[in-house]
């Protein structure tokens, strides 16, 4: 049997080269405040995974995606076990755009903080007035570069996005940086009325686009996960306030209240945290999960 190692292992992610396709594993590790914790929430791979694939799914007629398949018997032998089921998409290869596509539809964290100071994000003039959580009257696009591991991506505003994608795709730069701008506003306009009617704020998110053989813009990466989004309960949202996390808020009050801890979680916090994952994907999907 051909054995199989990670060429890349993000924080929470293993990826894996099986040639035409690459093969993207989530783990059940969880970061809160930047770090990795030292406990695993159990199943929090998986119900991600799937989480994506429903998203994946539900904007096909949007964008093409770079899904191929969430069966660990389309894998090779390696992969067809215990460790790997439910929590592995095997995804078309692509040539990733040096961007990553955030979407904001309300004002919170470093937005809040620069609007503070210049009634602007990322360059973007907003109205007066907005208090912190509120929704924005239009999902406004802040796309980053993809910084190389260990720097911190920067915000580039929407004409650098053009020029750095020039300077890669002469001629064709342009197009690539309207078309994955106007795709993220599409797609997240699409997905957070669809989630809000479900119970949950998508209050920023996410996108990575690659480019296929012929040159195609497709979805990459993961989609609308809490990891690549910020989730809030919609039924205490409450502009005017920082929003807890629809996820993570039982980890971080606790972190927050025990900084002894030192990043290690009481069996109580990791199940709160495992039903809340369960919760959030039974809402969005409409299905138990079952695992
Ligand atoms: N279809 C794809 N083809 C090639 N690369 C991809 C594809 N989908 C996602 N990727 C890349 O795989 C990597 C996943 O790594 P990740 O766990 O997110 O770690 P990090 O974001 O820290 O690099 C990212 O670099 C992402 O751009
Ligand atoms: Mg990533």
């Amino acid at each position: 049997m051909q054995e199989y190692k990670p060429f890349k292992e993000g924080k929470v992610r293993e990826v894996y080269d099986l040639s035409e396709s690459l093969l993207i594993v989530a783990t059940d590790r969880i970061s809160a405040f930047d770090v990795i914790l030292k406990n695993d929430v159990p199943d929090k791979g998986k119900i991600l995974t799937q989480m994506s694939k429903f998203w994946f799914d539900f904007t096909k007629d949007v964008v093409k995606n770079h899904m191929e398949s969430t069966e660990t018997a389309d894998l090779p032998e390696f992969f067809q076990n215990d460790r790997f089921e439910g929590r592995s998409m095997k995804c078309k290869k692509l040539s990733m755009l040096p961007i990553e596509c955030i979407v904001r539809g309300y004002i919170t964290g470093t937005g809040w903080a620069s609007y503070q100071e210049s009634g602007k994000v990322c360059g973007i003039d907003l109205p007066a007035g907005l208090v912190e959580s509120d929704k924005l009257p239009e999902p406004i696009y802040t796309p980053t570069t993809k910084a190389e591991l260990g720097l911190h991506d920067e915000h580039i505003t929407f004409e650098e996005s053009v020029t750095l994608l020039e300077k890669q795709y002469p001629g064709k730069g342009a197009d690539y940086a309207a078309k994955i701008r106007d795709l993220t506003i599409a797609l997240y306009r699409k997905c957070a009325d669809y989630a809000r009617e479900k119970g949950i704020i998508i209050a920023d998110t996410k996108f990575e686009f690659g480019l296929d053989e012929n040159g195609e813009v497709v979805l990459g990466d993961e989609m609308l996960t809490p990891d690549s989004s910020r989730f809030w309960p919609a039924d205490s949202y409450q502009p005017g306030q920082g929003q807890p996390s629809f996820d993570k808020q039982f980890v971080r009050d606790y972190l927050k209240a025990h900084p002894e801890a030192d990043y290690k979680l009481p069996a109580d916090i990791v199940e709160k945290t495992v039903a809340k994952y369960r919760e959030a994907y039974q809402l969005l999907t409409g299905k138990a999960f079952v695992s």
